[in-house]
């Protein structure tokens, strides 16, 4: 996996805070990241919060900075994460190593059930992702009305779009129109206008959820696993 410029992980709430099981997972923050956790309130918020920081960092740790032979290992407090800018509004999440800003492209996505979190190192690649939930009730209408999982992939993918390529505008999801493209998959449009850059969706369903990755940057950062 080290050595690739995009990797990937996604992972049940539930499976991932096993890992930590005996260990107290909030001693994965940093000092400004325990500050942001201390004020969020809503339990599964928390949760869905820390788990994206914890799968986030094991993603750095384990598959990009995998520390040669002799080399300092990275704590996880010493990796921030943030995704709130200076006026609290929710924005795409920046990662410092030792207080140095990376150049590094991160998404993060939860539901109640799962975390989703995708990282790019190729310059100019941004990443985006979403995972989307329907209910029971949806799920079986969704099966029988023979309409497969359309309804999640399209929402999963607008959201992943918005998040790999807005610039700090709302979300608004009338703008993006995702399509199908020739030959299979998906691609789609903003504001009516045709991608600027190359880019890849992948698109990952189960029975309870549809994961979305999009890449968008040159075509040589295309490379997934
Ligand atoms: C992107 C958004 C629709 C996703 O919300 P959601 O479906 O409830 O939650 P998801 O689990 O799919 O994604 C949440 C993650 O998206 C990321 N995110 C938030 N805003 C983002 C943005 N503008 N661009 C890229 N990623 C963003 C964060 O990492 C966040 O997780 P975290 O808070 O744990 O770090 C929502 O966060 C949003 O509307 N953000 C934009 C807010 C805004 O209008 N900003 C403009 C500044 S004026």
């Amino acid at each position: 996996m080290v050595g690739t410029r995009l990797v990937s992980r996604y992972l049940s709430r539930r499976v991932l805070l096993r890992a930590w099981r005996g260990a107290e997972a909030e001693d994965w923050l940093s000092p400004s990241e325990r500050e942001v956790f201390a004020e969020l309130r809503d339990p599964s918020r928390r949760e869905g919060w820390l788990c994206g920081r914890l799968l986030a960092k094991r993603l750095i740790l384990d598959d990009v900075l995998a520390p040669s032979v002799g080399e300092e290992a990275i704590h996880p407090t010493e990796i921030d994460i943030h995704s709130r800018d200076g006026l609290g509004r929710a924005t795409r999440p920046r990662v410092t190593l030792r207080g140095r800003l990376q150049p590094w492209a991160l998404s993060i996505a939860h539901s109640d059930r799962s975390v989703l979190v995708a990282l790019s190192r190729a310059p100019g690649v941004s990443v985006g992702v979403d995972v989307a939930r329907l209910t029971p009730r949806e799920r079986r209408w969704v099966h029988s009305a023979g309409e497969m999982r359309l309804a999640s992939t399209l929402w999963a993918v607008k959201e992943a779009i918005y998040k790999a390529v807005s610039y700090g505008e709302q979300f608004t999801p009338l703008r993006i129109e995702v399509c199908p493209r020739a030959g299979g998959g998906y691609t789609y449009h903003w504001d009516g206008a045709e991608p600027e850059a190359a880019h890849t969706i992948h698109i990952a369903d189960s029975d309870r959820e549809t994961a979305a990755i999009v890449i968008a940057g040159s075509s040589d950062s295309q490379a997934t696993q």
